[in-house]
């Protein structure tokens, strides 16, 4: 009776080095070129997730806001979250500071407040960020000129624009972020450099 499933064991096992064999065997000399599956993405559904914005500002998109739009915005849809003020409740982090530009605490504590005006060394990744990410329960769904409103208001508010400042794809990459002096080009080749 052991004999009979040993042998049965082995003839499985058999089979099972043959099938193998048998689709490796066939799968470089048979592979199609195409499977017909999918076809080619539009320009338009293209277009529609193609929408990075680099610290350039090359590709913002037109439109545009000033603080006074923004604070609107803000409060409708982000203050419950970032608080009144962009204080920050809990997890959702504080979006305003009236730290010291000149100070950079997080070289000493790496716990300190990271905000938009003693962290963020480009003005476009704000843009960018909001854009693709925020309010974290509605991604995507912000317009345009609701961003470069809120890009002007929490910019505004953390002392980095004036308070009649007016954003838009021309005036947002010229502004100069407080932080951005902190910052260095990361040119490491690999192995054992860094800095
Ligand atoms: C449902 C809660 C919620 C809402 C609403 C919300 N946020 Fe946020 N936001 C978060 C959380 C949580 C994070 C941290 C995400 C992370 O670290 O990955 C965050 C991060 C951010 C950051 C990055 C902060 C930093 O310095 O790293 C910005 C900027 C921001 N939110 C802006 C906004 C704006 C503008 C709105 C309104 C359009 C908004 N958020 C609405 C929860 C929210």
């Amino acid at each position: 009776m052991a004999e009979t499933r040993k042998a049965a064991r082995l003839i499985a096992l058999l089979l099972l080095v043959a099938c193998e064999q048998r689709s490796f065997g066939s799968s470089t000399s048979q592979r199609p070129d195409r499977y017909e599956l999918g076809r080619a993405a539009t320009k338009t559904e293209i277009a529609a997730i193609d929408i990075d914005v680099n610290p350039t500002g090359s590709t913002l998109p037109p439109g545009r806001g000033t603080p006074a739009s923004g604070a609107a915005t803000y409060a409708a849809k982000c203050a419950a979250c970032h608080g009144p003020h962009g204080e920050g409740i809990e997890k959702n982090p504080k979006l305003i500071s009236n730290e010291p530009p000149a100070g950079f605490a997080f070289a000493g504590d790496v716990k300190a407040p990271k905000t938009i005006g003693n962290y963020w060394p480009y003005a476009t990744t704000l843009f960018d960020y909001i854009r693709r990410t925020m309010p974290l329960n509605a991604p995507g769904s912000l317009t345009s000129d609701e961003i470069y409103g809120l890009v002007a208001y929490l910019l505004a508010e953390n002392g980095v624009v004036p308070g009649d400042a007016t954003m838009d794809a021309k005036s947002l990459p010229a502004v100069k972020m407080p932080a951005k002096g902190h910052f260095v080009k990361d040119n490491r080749t690999g192995g054992p450099t860094f800095r």
